[in-house]
C-alpha cells in the first residue's frame, strides 16, 4: 500500500505535505509533487495537511483518478526529492478544485 497524490495537487502545489512527512517521500516536479511508493511508510499524516484534499490512501483514490497512482510511481523515478515546505504557486488558489488539470501536468 502507499498513499497517492492526485490531481488537485497539479498547479496548486501547496507543499505543506511535506514537512510532516516523516521519511521525506515527497518528489518535486513543475507544477505537481507525488509520493514515492517505495518509501511511503502509511502513516497518513499528510493526508488532512493538504489544503486541497490531494492526498488519498491507494484504496481510497476516487475512481476517475486511479491512473494518478502509477503516474506517482513513474514520476518517482525521475523527480527530486523535496523536504522542506516552500510558497505555493503563485496562484493555487485560484486552481484550487478545478477539473482537468492533468493535462496541465508539467514533467
Ligand atoms: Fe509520508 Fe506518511 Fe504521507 Fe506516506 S502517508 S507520504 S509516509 S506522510
Ligand atoms: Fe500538493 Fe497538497 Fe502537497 S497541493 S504539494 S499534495 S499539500
Amino acid at each position: 500500500m502507499t498513499f497517492v497524490v492526485t490531481e488537485n495537487c497539479i498547479r496548486c502545489k501547496f507543499t505543506d505535505c511535506v514537512d510532516v512527512c516523516p521519511v521525506d517521500c515527497f518528489r518535486e516536479g513543475p507544477n505537481f509533487l507525488i509520493i514515492d511508493p517505495d518509501e511511503c511508510i502509511d502513516c497518513a499524516v499528510c493526508v488532512p495537511e493538504c489544503p486541497a484534499n490531494a492526498i488519498f490512501a491507494e484504496e481510497d483514490v476516487p475512481a476517475a483518478q486511479r491512473a494518478f497512482t502509477a503516474l506517482n510511481a513513474e514520476l518517482a523515478k525521475q523527480w527530486p526529492s523535496i523536504t522542506r515546505r516552500k510558497p505555493a504557486l503563485p496562484d493555487a488558489e485560484e486552481w484550487n478544485g478545478r477539473d482537468g488539470k492533468l493535462a496541465l501536468l508539467q514533467r
